[in-house]
C-alpha cells in the first residue's frame, strides 16, 4: 500500500496524523479527523467519470460513488484494475448513488418562487436502502473491510440503521444498531429488522443512542459507521460531485441540505474545498443548512440566538466553550430536540465543527423551518412525481424561506438535496386528510 492517504486532526493547532488503517474517529485530544490525500487529481478525470456512465457491466463504474473512485482512493489501489477494485471496494452491486442526479421540478419551483430552470432537486431516496446514507456507507464499510472488522455499529434516527443493515447483510458481517425507542419511522425500523441487524433500543433520543453505541464500540470492539467516522464523509462527497458533474462542473450559487448530525454539510464542504483546491471548480457554491425549528442547535449557535454570539469556525479557532454552555443550557432547561421529522431530531450534531468549517469556506447560511412547512415541502415534491421524506421537505421550504428573505436571490441557481425516501406511510395520508393543508387532496366518500 502506498502512502498517499492518511488521517489528520481537523484542529490546525493540533494536526495529529494517523495511518489510513487507524480506526480512530477522533484524535487523542478528542478532535474529529479528516481523510487527506497527497495527490492532486487531474481535471482530465472528468472525462473518465463521464465515460464510466456507460459502464458495460462494471459495477464500480455503474456505482454513483465508485465511479469517482480516484477522488476517494483511501484504499490506495490501482483504480483501473477491476480485480483489485473487487478485492477492496464494497458496493451494493453498483447501485449506491447510481440513480441520483439533479432534476427540475416545476411545481416545487412555482411553490418556492424561483425560475424552474434555476432550481435543481436531487433525490437521494432512490438509493438501495432509501436514503443518501448508502453513499457514505459504501466507503465506511470499505474501510471496515480494509481493517478486517467483523461487526459494524451505529446509532440512528432510522436511515443509517437501514443502510448499515443492508451493507452488513451483503458483506456477511454483524451489525448492531442503537435507536431511540419509539422515535424512528416504522419503515426504517422494519428495514433494520429485515436485514438482520441487532436492534438495541435506547430509552432516550438519538444523542443518547450515539453515546451508547460509541461506548459499545470502545468496550466490544466493533466498527462505528456513523458520520463521526471520516470514511463516511468520503462517500457522501459524491452527492455534490454528481450534481456538479451534471451541471458540467459549473458551480451553482447554492447547495441546500437539511441539517441533522451535519455529515452532509461536512462532506459537501470537504468536496468543495478539494475541488476548488485542485482547480476543478472556479466558483465556490454557498451551502445553506436547514434545521427544524424543534432541533435547531446549529441555527441557534450560528445565528447568535444563544448568548448573542455568532458561532464560527474562525479559521480553526471556534469558541467550543460556547457549544458546551449551549448543551449545558439544554440539559438544565430540560430542552430535548422535538420534531415530527424524526430523521433530523438531533440536539448535539457530532460534526458541528466540521460543519462550521464548511460554512466558513462557502460563506454559508443556516435557517430553520417548522414541521408544517416541511410537510408542505415534502408534499409538493410528490406532486412532481418524486418521493421524499419529511426531513427532505426541509430543503424545499428552506430554499423558499431564504428566497423570501432575499438571501437566495431570485436568479440564483440552486441545488437542493432530497435526502431520503418516504418511510412513514401514514404521514402523507394524515397530511391529505386535513383539507387545511396547502397541498391536501382529501379523499371523497
Ligand atoms: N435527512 C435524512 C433523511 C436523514 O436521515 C438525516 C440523518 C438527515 C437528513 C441529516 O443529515 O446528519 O448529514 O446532517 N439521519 C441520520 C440517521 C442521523 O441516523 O439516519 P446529516
Amino acid at each position: 500500500m502506498q502512502d498517499n492517504a492518511y488521517l489528520k486532526c481537523i484542529d490546525p493547532q493540533c494536526g495529529l496524523e494517523y495511518p489510513i488503517k487507524s480506526t480512530n474517529v477522533q484524535c487523542e485530544k478528542g478532535h474529529l479527523l479528516d481523510v487527506i490525500y497527497k495527490n492532486n487529481p487531474s481535471v482530465k478525470l472528468q472525462e473518465v467519470f463521464y465515460k464510466r456512465r456507460n459502464s458495460q457491466g462494471n459495477i464500480f463504474d455503474e456505482s454513483g460513488v465508485w465511479r469517482f473512485r480516484e477522488l476517494l482512493n483511501f484504499c490506495q489501489i490501482d483504480t483501473e484494475n477491476i480485480e483489485e477494485c473487487s478485492k477492496y471496494l464494497v458496493s451494493l452491486d453498483g447501485a449506491e448513488g447510481r440513480q441520483s442526479k439533479p432534476y427540475h421540478m416545476s411545481k416545487a419551483a412555482k411553490f418556492i418562487g424561483i425560475l424552474n430552470d434555476n432550481l435543481w432537486l436531487q433525490p437521494e431516496g432512490y438509493n438501495p436502502s432509501g436514503s443518501f446514507k448508502d453513499n457514505g456507507m459504501a466507503t465506511a464499510v470499505t474501510h471496515a473491510k480494509l481493517i478486517g472488522a467483523k461487526k459494524i455499529v451505529c446509532a440512528s434516527t432510522g436511515n443509517t440503521s437501514a443502510s448499515a443493515g443492508m451493507f452488513a447483510a451483503n458483506e456477511g458481517i454483524e451489525c448492531n444498531v442503537y435507536i431511540p425507542a419509539g422515535q424512528i419511522a416504522p419503515g426504517k425500523l422494519s428495514q433494520a429488522y429485515q436485514f438482520g441487524a441487532q436492534i438495541v433500543e435506547v430509552d432516550g433520543n438519538f444523542d443518547d443512542a450515539l453515546k451508547q453505541s460509541l461506548d459499545d464500540v470502545q468496550k466490544n470492539d466493533g466498527y462505528t459507521v456513523n458520520s463521526i467516522n471520516p470514511f463516511r464523509i468520503e462517500g457522501q462527497k459524491t452527492i455534490p460531485i454528481r450534481a456538479l458533474e451534471y451541471l458540467n462542473w459549473e458551480s451553482p450559487d447554492w447547495i441546500v441540505y437539511p441539517g441533522g448530525a451535519l455529515g452532509n454539510t461536512t462532506s459537501c464542504g470537504k468536496a468543495l474545498m478539494e475541488l476548488y483546491d485542485w482547480g476543478w471548480i472556479k466558483k465556490i457554491p454557498r451551502i445553506a443548512v436547514v434545521n427544524s425549528v424543534g432541533a435547531s442547535t446549529l441555527a441557534d449557535l450560528y445565528n447568535g440566538k444563544f448568548e448573542e454570539e455568532e458561532l464560527r469556525w474562525n479559521k480553526g479557532r471556534p469558541n467550543t466553550e460556547l457549544i458546551t454552555r449551549y448543551y449545558d443550557h439544554l440539559d438544565k432547561e430540560g430542552i430535548l430536540p422535538k420534531t415530527k421529522a424524526t430523521a433530523i431530531q438531533i440536539g448535539r450534531p457530532t460534526n458541528i465543527l466540521k460543519g462550521l468549517r464548511a460554512l466558513e469556506f462557502t460563506n454559508g447560511v443556516v435557517t430553520t423551518v417548522s414541521d408544517s412547512e416541511m410537510l408542505d415541502g415534502m408534499s409538493v415534491v410528490g406532486l412532481n412525481g418524486f418521493d421524499c421524506e419529511m426531513a427532505s421537505g426541509a430543503t424545499v421550504v428552506g430554499i423558499k424561506k431564504l428566497i423570501n428573505e432575499d438571501i437566495i436571490k431570485k436568479d440564483d441557481v440552486v441545488v437542493g438535496i432530497l435526502t431520503g425516501r418516504q418511510k412513514d406511510a401514514m404521514l402523507p395520508v394524515d397530511y391529505h386528510m386535513n383539507p387545511e393543508n396547502k397541498f391536501a387532496k382529501p379523499p371523497k366518500n
